[in-house]
C-alpha cells in the first residue's frame, strides 16, 4: 500500500525562496532542495551511475554487504522512516533483511512525487511490508511517522546517500538534533556520509565530462523558467564545481557568462548579473570518520557501529538515541 500526504502551496514557497536567494546581499544563492523536480530527480538517477560519481555505488555496496549485520544491531519491532528515499534501490537490501524477520512498516519521506512513485515501483515485490509514502519535508514527515508509532515499536530513521552533506556543518548537526527530538531513547538513525578524498577525484565527481551534473545544475534555472515564468537564457550560464578547503565541501555554482538582467514575474523579481557572477546552488560536505563520532554526540546520539567502503571512501554510521 502507498498513501500520499500532499504538502500545501509549494509554488508560493518556491517563489519566496527564489526571491530571497537572488536578492541575497553578496553571494546570490538558491536552495539545493529545488534541484529535485521531476527532471532533476531523473538527472540525479543518471549521476548516481556515472563512473566518476562513486558515492551512490559505495552507499549501496555497504548496505548490500552489511544489511544483516545492521539489522542485527536494531531492536525489533521497528518502523522504518527514510528521509529522502530516492528510487528506493539501495534501501531494498535493508528492507529485505528486516522483512525476513518481521512484518515491516516502511515510510519513505520525499518532497519529490516522482521519487515516491519510483520507490513504490522498486519495492512493490517485497513481501511482509506495508509502505506508506509521505510527500513532505523531512521533519514534518518524520513527526507524522512518529505519531503513528504503536506501543513498544522502535523507529529506525534512514538518512542515506550523504544528503546530510548538503547542509553546512552547523546546520547538519542542528538537523540531526531536531531528528533526535522526535525520537525516543533507543531509537536508531542510520546515516550515510561521504568521506574526504583527493580534490581532483571530487571535482571529477561533480563536473563529469558528459555534462550530466551540469544539466542537473542548470535545470534549476529551467525550473524557474517553467514554474515562475522566468526568462533565464540557459546558454548564458555555465556550471562550475569547486572545492572549498575551509568548509571541506564541493560547491556547485552557475556562472553568468555576461552582464545580463533576468525577469522572474511570478517571484515579482528582476535580477541583474555581472559578467562572471555566480549563483551558489549546492554544497556537498565531506567528513572524517572521527568527526562523525563527535557529530553523533553533539546531536544526542552515540555511535554504535560504522561500516566503511574503502574503494570510494564512504561511511554508514549507526547512531542510537541517548
Ligand atoms: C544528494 N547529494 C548527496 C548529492 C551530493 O553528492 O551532494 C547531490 C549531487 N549534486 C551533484 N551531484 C550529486
Amino acid at each position: 500500500m502507498l498513501t500520499h500526504a500532499i504538502s500545501p502551496n509549494p509554488l508560493y514557497q518556491f517563489a519566496a525562496d527564489v526571491r530571497a536567494g537572488l536578492t541575497h546581499p553578496g553571494q546570490k544563492e538558491l536552495p539545493s532542495k529545488y534541484l529535485y523536480d521531476d527532471v532533476g530527480t531523473a538527472l540525479f538517477e543518471v549521476i548516481s551511475v556515472l563512473p566518476e560519481y562513486g558515492l551512490t555505488r559505495a552507499d549501496e555496496r555497504l548496505l548490500r554487504r552489511h544489511a544483516n549485520d545492521i539489522v542485527d544491531r536494531i531492536d525489533d519491532p521497528v518502523i522504518v522512516a527514510e528521509l529522502g528515499s530516492g528510487s528506493g534501490k539501495k534501501t531494498r537490501w535493508l528492507l529485505e533483511a528486516l522483512c525476513s524477520r518481521q512484518q515491516t512498516y516502511y515510510c519513505p519521506i520525499e518532497i519529490s512525487a516522482t521519487a515516491l512513485a519510483m520507490c513504490r515501483r522498486e519495492l512493490s515485490d517485497l513481501e511482509s511490508i506495508s509502505i506508506v509514502g509521505f510527500e513532505r519535508e523531512y521533519l514534518d514527515g518524520l513527526l507524522e511517522v512518529a505519531a503513528r508509532r504503536q506501543d513498544h515499536a522502535h523507529l529506525l530513521v534512514l538518512f542515506l546517500g550523504s544528503t546530510i552533506g548538503n547542509f553546512d556543518r552547523p546546520a547538519g548537526t542542528k538537523f540531526l538534533r531536531q531528528v533526535r527530538r522526535i525520537l525516543e531513547p533507543g531509537d536508531t538513525l542510520l546515516l550515510g556520509t561521504d568521506l574526504e578524498k583527493p580534490v581532483p577525484q571530487l571535482i571529477a565527481a561533480y563536473d563529469d565530462p558528459l555534462g550530466v551534473t551540469a544539466a542537473f545544475n542548470l535545470n534549476l534555472l529551467a525550473r524557474i523558467n517553467r514554474e515562475l515564468d522566468g526568462d533565464f537564457d540557459l546558454q548564458q550560464f555555465k556550471h562550475v564545481a569547486r572545492f572549498n578547503p575551509e568548509a571541506r565541501s564541493v560547491e556547485m555554482h552557475l556562472r553568468s557568462s555576461r552582464k545580463q538582467t533576468v525577469a522572474i514575474p511570478a517571484a515579482d523579481l528582476s535580477v541583474c548579473f555581472k559578467e562572471g557572477e555566480t549563483i551558489w546552488t549546492e554544497s556537498s560536505h565531506k567528513y572524517s570518520r572521527h568527526e562523525l563520532l563527535q557529530i553523533a554526540m553533539a546531536a544526542g546520539f552515540r555511535c554504535r557501529a560504522q561500516w566503511i567502503d574503502d574503494e570510494w571512501g564512504f561511511a554508514e554510521n549507526l547512531f542510537i538515541a541517548n
